[in-house]
């Protein structure tokens, strides 16, 4: 056996529920474990520790869990050594961590999210004691820049640039969960963005619940459209994108930098939520419908490709036909590329949550149809009009339906489908869009980058530089 066999502690599998927060979280727990000598399992099945990092911020989230955790219980009968433990937003609630500990015994370790960085005692603790290990910190310590990070690419990393939020919007659980907004210091963030650039990296995604309002506590010292500048600055890193812009924080000086910096990408997710004005205030989202039509109009304004996404929740208390017809009218005007559309979820603890006028589910699924068809024709309006633009996409990953295919991202946010192989995967490709559906484009590769000046690539049958026509081309 060789050595690296012998130090092998485990196999880890991860489940991660919700947002990209938690998918980089789990990025932080695999460098834990790796650190304390476990490897990736290839399922749950060769896994020694299933971990479940949760999501509190709808209750399907969390129904989706316990059913996951149900089918964990026979893995555990037949296999009494495996270690199950559960973390996330979802256990900073204590009726959660109650329910666990009454009725999933099985489950030997719940940690919350303040306390990543403690994963390697309470498993040791597990490991010895046989009994369950519960530690969930009821707020956050200072901010961990030491924690080891198992990326799950290379050429496009997540970066966080704040943790929390204090926008209490009235339906959300997540500053319940995730503590008060702390910003990273801007040297902190520089050095892991030239990290990333320095081993391959071509895109990073800066994270935040509300990105606009980073560096808030310091002043004006440091805000996110300085970031954004000086990030701009690294050499290497090709492209910017960032999540979760809250409309009321879009100021001026970041519309500026985002059109200044030309490896911010032309997109911007900005949750709306609803079209009313009446329900924007009783949600305490602190922007009105005009407000936000005007923010979406400064957008668009840096560029014709600037593509706006959003976030909309249909059947929050109180909201009426008429309010429900503000929210068809945001959509028509602010043309979404995209949306991410929710039926509300009564979330215990949040002011929502005993507001009169609930409305009823048959209502609610009646809208939530009327608004996909509202969104529906405007997304295909827009993927239809890159067919024939050639657009630059980041290629992410070969099809799984189709191994002669390769995923990727353009600069606007589309996703594309395109002919190729897998030694493209990580580079930045021209696609000619050939056709679209909804969401997604599908093209054909024209030209394909060779950077280094080294070898041509077998990525397709072109040379680098090698404009091709495609079938039905006017040239
Ligand atoms: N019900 C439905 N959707 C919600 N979101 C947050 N809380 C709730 C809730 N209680 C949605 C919002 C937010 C996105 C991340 O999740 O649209 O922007
Ligand atoms: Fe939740 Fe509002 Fe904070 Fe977003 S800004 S995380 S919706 S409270």
């Amino acid at each position: 056996m060789s050595e690296t066999i012998q130090t092998i502690k485990g196999m880890y599998h991860i489940n991660t529920y919700g947002c990209q927060a938690n998918v980089h979280d789990s990025e932080k727990i695999a460098g834990i474990l790796r650190c304390m000598g476990y490897l990736e399992a290839a399922d749950e099945e060769e896994a020694t520790l299933i971990l479940f990092n949760t999501c509190c911020v709808r209750e399907n989230a969390e129904n989706k869990l316990l059913g996951h955790l149900g089918q964990v219980k026979r893995m555990k009968e037949k296999r009494p050594e495996l270690l199950v433990a559960v973390c996330g937003c979802m256990m900073q609630q204590d009726a959660a961590v109650t329910r666990l500990r009454q009725s999933y015994p099985y489950v030997d370790v719940i940690f919350g999210t303040f306390n990543l960085h403690a994963l390697p005692e309470l498993l040791d603790a597990a490991r010895q004691g046989g009994r369950q290990v519960v530690d969930v910190w009821e707020s956050h310590g200072d901010i961990r820049e030491d924690l080891p990070v198992q990326r799950e690419h290379s050429f496009k990393a997540s970066v966080n640039i704040m943790y929390g939020c204090n926008n209490y919007c009235s339906f959300c659980i997540v500053p319940y969960v995730r503590g008060r907004e702390r910003s990273r210091g801007s040297a902190d963030i520089l050095n892991e963005c030239r990290e990333l650039a320095a081993g391959g990296a071509k895109e990073v995604l800066l994270l935040g619940q509300n990105v606009n309002s980073y560096g808030s506590e310091t002043g004006g010292a440091q805000s996110f459209a300085k970031l954004l500048r000086e990030i701009q600055g690294i050499d290497g890193l090709e492209r910017i994108r960032f999540m979760t812009s809250h409309p009321k924080d879009l100021s001026d000086e970041l519309v500026r930098a985002i059109a200044d910096c030309g490896k911010v990408c032309r997109h911007v997710h900005l949750p709306v939520q609803s079209g009313s004005d009446r329900i924007l205030a009783a949600m305490n989202r602190r922007y009105t419908k005009a407000g936000y039509l005007e923010l979406v109009r400064k957008l668009k304004a840096i560029s014709p490709d600037m593509r706006i996404t959003t976030d909309i929740i249909v059947g929050f208390p109180g909201e009426t036909e008429q309010d429900f017809e503000h929210t068809l009218d945001v959509v028509r005007q602010a043309r979404f590329q995209n949306a991410f559309t929710f039926k509300y979820s009564k979330r215990t603890g949040t002011p929502a949550a005993s507001m009169a006028d609930q409305v009823d589910g048959e209502t609610v699924d009646r809208r939530f149809a009327r608004l996909l068809e509202e969104l529906t024709p405007i997304a295909y309006e827009i993927s239809a009009s890159n067919i024939g633009r050639t657009v630059k996409v980041l290629a992410e990953e070969v099809n799984s339906a189709d191994p002669g295919r390769v995923t990727g991202r353009a600069e606007d946010n589309s996703i594309v489908h395109f002919d190729a192989d897998a030694s493209c995967i990580g580079r930045i490709v021209d696609v000619r869009v050939t056709g679209c559906r909804t969401f997604y484009l599908s093209g054909l590769v024209v030209r394909y980058p060779n950077p280094c000046g080294d070898r041509i690539s077998n990525c397709s049958p072109m040379q680098p530089g090698l404009v091709v026509r495609y079938p039905g081309e006017v040239v």
